[in-house]
């Protein structure tokens, strides 16, 4: 049967396990320039609706390492949904590529794709969901702390596409979250629950101070997401008070501090606490590619 990708839980805990502990070896073979080219001669297609430079970059990058290749198709190349069905395109795709990495805005259209491909269709992003973002994130907490026991960690923002995922990721490492965001930006109801059936529920709240009093790891991301940008006025004035900045910050003066990138500096997060010893962020996106050859190479064996 083929595997697909389309959220954190689609690996059951001991899969996630997997992937990250073949992501960790990768990187260690990547730093001591060990050659590891598990997926000789295979290609991925990447298809984009969105901008991006890390899930690009780090996709194309990792299949070289590989040994394999990866084609990069814009929203100008497919004219995805437009030029023919979704349907269509995902039997065309699976005709040539060994997987698909596909970023679009409608969740609803990529679990289309899924359906109709006979290869592993991995999400890069959509509307709803960022579950690439999530096993760098998970590895790069796991590298920082050595593990997932016992630790809290507060999401401050928008429980967007990358909470969600996050939120679920979490729990299956059974990590305790808490998600503080403004009100009418809770983490949906779904996602509490989903994740309550994987390990620990998500608690909510709407209080960042008191949501981050304790926590190992503090999670922010941009409070207007691709695709929202004519909700701006209206989302700043919403999470005016949900800034990471220093002064948040001193309620948990041990959290290390995360971000997907890119960040709009001085709206979700300061400069300062950004280019801070507390920072991870640049960890994180670099553990995209590490994470991401682990997940492959566990679609495609
Ligand atoms: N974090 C992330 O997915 O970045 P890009 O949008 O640049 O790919
Ligand atoms: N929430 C952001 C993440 C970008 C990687 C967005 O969807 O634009």
């Amino acid at each position: 049967m083929t595997r697909h990708f389309i959220d954190v839980d689609d690996l059951n805990r001991e899969e996630l396990g997997t992937v990250l502990d073949r992501a960790a070896e990768y990187k260690r073979q990547r730093r001591e320039g060990i050659p590891h080219p598990d997926l000789e001669r295979r290609t991925l297609g990447m298809v984009f609706e969105k901008p991006s430079s890390r899930t690009r970059i780090s996709f194309e990058t990792g299949m070289t390492q590989l040994g394999g290749h990866a084609i990069f198709l814009g929203p100008e190349d497919i004219g995805l949904g437009d030029r023919e069905p979704l349907s269509d395109t995902a039997r065309v795709l699976s005709g040539y590529v060994d997987a698909a990495m596909v970023r679009l805005f409608d969740h609803g259209d990529l679990e289309t794709l899924a359906a109709n491909a006979t290869v592993p269709v991995v999400n890069g992003l959509t509307d709803d969901a960022h579950p690439c973002q999530t096993l760098a994130d998970l590895l790069t907490i796991r590298e920082a702390f050595g593990g997932f026991e016992g630790l809290s960690v507060t999401w401050v923002g928008d429980a967007n596409n990358v909470a969600r995922s996050f939120a679920l990721g979490c729990a299956l490492c059974g990590i305790d979250l808490t998600v503080a965001t403004p009100e009418g930006y809770a983490l949906d109801d779904a996602h509490i629950e989903r994740a309550g059936e994987l390990g620990p529920t998500p608690e909510t709240t709407h209080d960042p101070a008191e949501a981050v009093a304790g926590a190992d790891v503090v999670y922010t991301d941009v409070w207007i997401s691709m695709g929202q940008e004519e909700e701006r006025d209206e989302r700043l004035a919403a999470f005016e008070d949900f800034q990471v900045n220093e002064g948040l910050l001193e309620h948990s003066p041990e959290a290390r501090v995360m971000h997907c990138l890119p960040a709009h500096r001085g709206e979700e997060i300061t400069d300062a606490v950004l280019e801070s010893d507390r920072s991870m962020v640049f960890e994180q996106a670099e553990n995209r590619m590490h994470a991401q050859k682990g997940l492959l190479s566990f679609l495609l064996e």
